[in-house]
């Protein structure tokens, strides 16, 4: 029997929705699933998620995908541009590593970890050149030896997660960079801000917003995506732009926390967004960094279309 292989995220990003997908995916439009639908459009495409879920499921022919981090953002160019190479380069990472004994493979670790920020002010972001083979080799590398798998980097952009002991990481998924990368041939990607994305929405366009969450405790807040926080302001500016690209026609699906599982009386969404429709969802997140505060919280979907009666009650 054959089966279709469909690609998976290849970097595990703070905020993944993969634990999401089935509660999100009542709320695509039904458009999506009547195949009217023809660019799918994430301007916070982190890990990507969600982006690969509606590429594995439905018809849609163009994709355009954006983020702020530019590692992230040269990381999906690389395999747009030469997996081959790159999936040389990280077979040579992952044999070395794989041949070391655990003191060793966390020195290896850390010697990666401090060529990767020597060479960041070396690294020409704008245009492909080899020098980010070696980087993407090298982010995917830490993505899955670091602590929790995540990128993080500190107050000078320097990537700064410890090293994470597992016993056998696979670095070097060959399959599914190939899959991806033949994704990507028919992707859109650009580093830059979620703005930019405007050009490319019309009426057959379906936009999904996964912007960094409002904080809904301060405890909660110690996520950290990129030096610049997105605090209330740029939430509002996200606000602005939603209404924008809702003028345009285009099917808009945003998320972000519930300020009402911390107070009640937060009603910061449900003015910011008062001429939409909001929905909540439950997702199984840490809204606390002690496991003992660890439980299902609800999160927002704010929508500008109508749900069909099937999807409502379900
Ligand atoms: C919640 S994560 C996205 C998670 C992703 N959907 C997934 O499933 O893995 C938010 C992303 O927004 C990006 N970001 C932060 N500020 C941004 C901005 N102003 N414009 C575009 N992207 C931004 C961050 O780099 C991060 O990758």
């Amino acid at each position: 029997m054959t089966t279709t292989q469909h690609p998976k995220p290849c970097l595990k990003w703070a905020g993944g929705k993969g634990q999401l997908l089935e509660q999100l995916e009542p709320f695509f439009p039904q458009e999506l699933a009547q195949g009217s639908i023809q660019r799918y459009i994430e301007p916070f495409v982190g890990g990507g998620a969600v982006f690969l879920h509606i590429a594995n499921t439905y018809n849609v022919s163009e994709f355009y995908i954006f983020d702020i981090n530019p590692e992230l953002i040269l990381a999906y160019q690389t395999i747009q541009k030469n997996v081959e190479d790159l999936i040389e380069i990280l077979d040579n990472l992952q044999q070395h590593y794989f041949s070391l004994e655990e003191e060793k493979r966390k020195q290896y670790f850390y010697q990666i970890r401090s060529d990767f920020n020597q060479k960041r002010h070396q690294i020409n972001f704008e245009s492909y050149n080899l020098d980010w083979l070696e980087r993407t080799a090298q982010l995917i590398f830490l993505n899955r030896t670091c602590y929790n798998g995540l990128f993080r980097v500190n107050a000078k952009g320097e990537f700064n997660v410890p090293f994470g002991r597992y016993k056998n990481p696979r670095i070097c998924d060959r399959d599914n960079l190939r899959l991806l990368a033949q994704l990507l041939q028919k992707t859109h990607i650009q580093q830059g801000d979620f703005t930019e994305c405007a050009k490319f929405v019309n009426h057959q366009s379906l936009v999904y917003f996964d912007p960094p969450y409002r904080p809904i405790s301060q405890t909660a807040n110690f996520k950290s995506y990129s030096p610049n926080q997105f605090n209330d302001f740029e939430q509002l500016r996200l606000r602005d732009f939603f209404t924008y690209l809702d003028q345009k026609k285009a099917k808009l699906i945003l998320s972000n926390s519930d300020p009402k599982n911390q107070d009640p009386t937060d009603d910061f969404f449900e003015t910011a967004y008062a001429h939409y429709r909001i929905e909540k969802i439950q997702a199984a997140r840490s809204i606390n960094s002690k496991s003992s505060k660890r439980g299902k919280i609800n999160e927002l979907l704010i929508l500008n279309y109508s749900l069909m009666p099937a999807n409502r009650d379900g």
